[in-house]
């Protein structure tokens, strides 16, 4: 069988799983090094009690000929549907709520939902799936590039016509929220235009301050808007996978049909519905008591992320992000590309960091620092820092 010429279009490995080779190389050269991994942003504290305690219940339940249970609805199962939208979204109903077995799996089926024709315009740097998920569909996303001197926003006018733009809130790599009044220019600009917003709000839960959290905040988003939000960051279970994605009924192609149909039709078709154990967790984690332990959890990555940004600054890089989002957005002069810096992060300090050109052409020349460590290792990550220039 001929090759897939999709595959000439990415490259050869995904971002994550290239900074992993490196430092693999790395390690077979220096068996010895002690490194701190600040590079993918992957959550380190141990689960939420409330959501261990729930996996516990639900796995016994499962172990019992009279609580057990196989598929469920591949929507995902009622009370936690009821309770993001009611969390989350107070003007959307539960059936709006698609629940899913992670954000970036969502991301690779909305490919999917809008086929091969569909122009694709990303935010650069973003997400790295977002682009990659494009070209596995045979195209290349129209980039449109943050610019520092806008606080590494946009600026509307670049965006090219396209069918869907794709964007995020907190931004990754960046950490740059939104405002009301960019999201309202948005939407303005989405509905002039007649394109879909993908905005993906897997970082919402970090936000401090009054900024939205969710782009339903702006009246008429549902007509054009789609929202994917994600428990692993905001609950710490990025290895018990578990998203959602928000299709509003009021949401139309066009031709006037519901986008809410055919999504429905293409996750029963290509899922069979998150784990019942994950969703589970998902509903201990949205009681009261569950966002109680969860907000604990932020604020210490929030709280290490900012002794990281502060140290970076000490140690004369330009710092960026990290206030709405566990992720520093670093520069230097000392460096013109974003694969020497992440080099000199590797050599000089032992940490490792996250090429910002991977997140798109316009992260060229920056690194990402992620703040979802241990204490012990943003604390010897800052030691380091301070004394190895
Ligand atoms: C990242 O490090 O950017 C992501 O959080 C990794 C992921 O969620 O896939």
């Amino acid at each position: 069988m001929k090759r897939n010429p999709s595959f000439d279009l990415v490259a050869p490995r995904y971002l994550f799983q290239e900074v992993a080779h490196r430092v693999d190389l790395f390690m077979r050269e220096n068996p010895n090094a002690q490194l701190i991994r600040l590079g993918i942003g992957d959550t380190t504290q141990a689960l939420c009690p409330i959501i261990s305690k729930a996996l516990i219940d639900e796995s016994k339940a499962l172990s019992s000929p009279e609580t057990y249970v196989g598929y469920g609805p591949e929507q995902g199962i009622e009370p936690l549907r009821k309770m993001i939208a009611q969390r989350f979204y107070p003007h959307l109903s539960a059936d709006e709520v698609f629940i899913s077995d992670g954000a970036k799996c969502d991301i690779a089926r909305l490919q999917v939902l809008f086929g091969s024709d569909a122009k694709i315009a990303i935010q650069d740097p973003s997400y790295p799936a977002y682009g990659d998920s494009c070209r596995l569909m045979g195209k290349n996303p129209i980039l449109v590039p943050c610019q520092k001197d806008l606080g590494f926003f946009f600026d509307l006018k670049d965006l090219e016509p396209c069918n869907v733009f794709f964007c995020c809130s907190p931004n990754n790599p960046t950490g740059t929220v939104f405002t009301y009044k960019q999201v309202q220019d948005l939407v303005a600009h989405a509905k002039k235009f007649g394109y879909i917003i993908v905005f993906d709000a897997a970082y919402s839960s970090y936000i401090q301050g009054n900024l939205p959290c969710s782009i339903y905040e702006v009246t008429g988003a549902e007509e054009v808007a789609i929202e994917i939000g994600s428990f692993s960051k905001m609950a710490g279970m990025s290895g018990v996978r578990l998203g959602w994605t928000v299709v509003p009924h009021k949401l139309l192609y066009s031709n006037q049909k519901q986008v809410h149909a055919d999504w429905l039709r293409l996750i029963g078709t290509l899922f069979n519905g998150a784990s019942i154990l994950s969703q589970k967790a998902g509903i201990a984690a949205l009681t009261d008591e569950g966002q109680q332990q969860i907000d604990s959890q932020i604020h210490a990555y929030l709280r290490n992320t900012h002794k990281l940004k502060n140290a970076l600054l000490r140690a004369g890089f330009s710092v960026f992000g990290g206030d709405h989002a566990p992720y520093i957005w670093a520069q230097s002069e000392r460096f013109s590309s974003s694969w020497q810096a992440f080099d000199y992060f590797l050599n000089h300090y032992r940490i490792i960091t996250t090429p910002g050109i991977g997140f798109g052409p316009a992260g060229e020349g920056y690194v990402r620092i992620s703040g979802f460590a241990q204490d012990a290792n943003i604390i010897e990550a800052c030691e380091r820092l301070a004394h190895s220039q």
